[in-house]
């Protein structure tokens, strides 16, 4: 018997390691992935093998991460609930998928994760389990055992003689990719309370940015991000990049009561600021790209898009198939955006691209080539028909 584990090296999935090998007595192999969360992962292998694992993967998952997952989520627009970027939810249907590959490498029967029974993310790892790998069984320790909380993991670990690296003292529950950083839990826990400033960790507050704006440009190339001004960069490098700007100016910091595909709601803060410059840019370059009524359906679609991918709906025909929409939008959303970043503010300043459907001679107040206005009289009679003829029947009727 062999379980494959998702693995962070973390407090909770240490103690997890332990507690499958003494409850089922089974094999345990890990999965770390590497998707941009800052953490040095060099000492991971050696610590999972120490708490008892019998072999550890660590797998450089970034720029797959970027582009396979977090610029295809750029394209179609999707944000949830108006504010969140998504950067965790798509990070899991990733590590599953590698979990799964490794599970039938090693010819393992089980994968675990280290899940509470109360979020999104069991969701998102068990959906993506049953889309690639059915016949696998799936341990989910935080809704089996009786440990609860944080002090009885921590005594767990404790009495298992299990290195517990972190201080006591961090009590937010947290997320960090190259997409973005996620903060639950503490205070943010009622909703009045506005979050301490050592909730965050990649962002400057406004107050804090400097007192001069930056300008900077980012190119695109059918929808994907390639550039910043003007020069060519790798995704990984080029989101890195990003980050750093985007933190010193205090962009992307948000703060949301969203519901819980689980059925509660929850109180999250997120720090996005590269990702909410690509956001803002990709957007931008759209209303120079597409034509009103693409534009206008792909709005639609992308929040269907975003309810997927928060769902952990990845690894479906829906998604594939909203995908294949964004494509055939995304041909013509090349060019460059130029924005003004400033104390929190990420804000478009100009836009260009090969594909523009923009006609300077037709939206001109001069004199009109191609637009001749007295056409303008019989478009309002036909369009009003309806309204004209509604109103003059309603008038007839009261006077009747
Ligand atoms: N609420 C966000 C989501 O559902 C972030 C979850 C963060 N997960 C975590 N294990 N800290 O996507
Ligand atoms: C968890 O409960 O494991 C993290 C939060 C979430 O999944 O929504």
């Amino acid at each position: 018997n062999k379980v494959v584990l998702a693995y962070s090296g973390g407090l909770d999935t240490s103690v997890i390691l332990k507690w499958i090998k003494e409850t089922y007595g089974c094999e345990v192999i890990t999965v770390t992935a590497d998707v941009g969360q800052g953490e040095d992962l060099s000492g991971i292998e050696a610590k999972a093998l120490a708490t008892g694992a019998s072999k550890a993967y660590v797998l450089d998952l970034k720029e797959e991460f970027l582009t396979q997952y977090a610029f295809p989520v750029l394209r179609s627009g999707a944000v949830y609930e108006r504010k969140y970027l998504l950067g965790t939810s798509f990070a899991r249907p990733l590590i599953a998928k590698y979990q799964v590959e490794i599970a039938k490498r090693e010819g393992a029967d089980a994968v675990a994760h280290g899940c509470t029974g109360k979020g999104n993310d069991q969701v998102r790892f068990e959906l993506t389990y049953k889309a690639l790998a059915p016949e696998l069984t799936v341990i989910a320790p935080w809704r089996e055992w009786d440990l609860s909380g944080r002090e009885a993991l921590l005594e767990y670990a404790a009495s298992r003689g299990i290195p517990v690296a972190q201080s006591k003292e961090n009590i937010y529950s947290r997320d960090q990719n190259l997409w973005h950083l996620s903060h639950e839990g503490g205070e943010l826990e009622d909703p009045w309370q506005a979050p301490s400033e050592r909730v965050y960790q990649i962002t400057a507050s406004p107050q804090a940015a400097p007192d001069q704006p930056e300008e900077i440009v980012i190119g695109f190339e059918h929808g994907y991000p390639v550039s910043l001004n003007g020069e060519r960069l790798p995704p990984v490098t080029l989101m890195e990049r990003l980050n750093a700007i985007g933190g010193q100016h205090g962009i992307g910091r948000i703060d949301l009561v969203e519901n819980r595909l689980v059925g509660m709601k929850s109180r999250g803060v997120y720090e996005q600021p590269g990702a909410t410059i690509l956001s803002v840019a990709h957007k931008e370059l759209e209303h120079l790209t597409l034509d009103r009524e693409t534009m206008h359906f792909k709005d639609q679609l992308a929040l269907k898009y975003a309810e997927l991918v928060y769902y952990g709906l990845w690894y479906t025909p829906l998604r594939e198939a909203l995908d294949a929409f964004v494509d055939v939008t995304q041909r013509t959303v090349t060019g460059e955006v130029r924005l003004m970043l400033y104390k929190g503010n990420c804000i478009p300043t100009g836009r260009r691209s090969p594909y523009s459907l923009y006609s300077m001679e037709l939206a001109t107040f001069g004199a009109d080539a191609i637009y001749d206005q007295r056409d303008a009289e019989g478009f309002i009679n036909l369009f009003g028909l309806p309204l004209k003829v509604a109103a003059l029947l309603a008038k007839q009727r009261s006077t009747s």
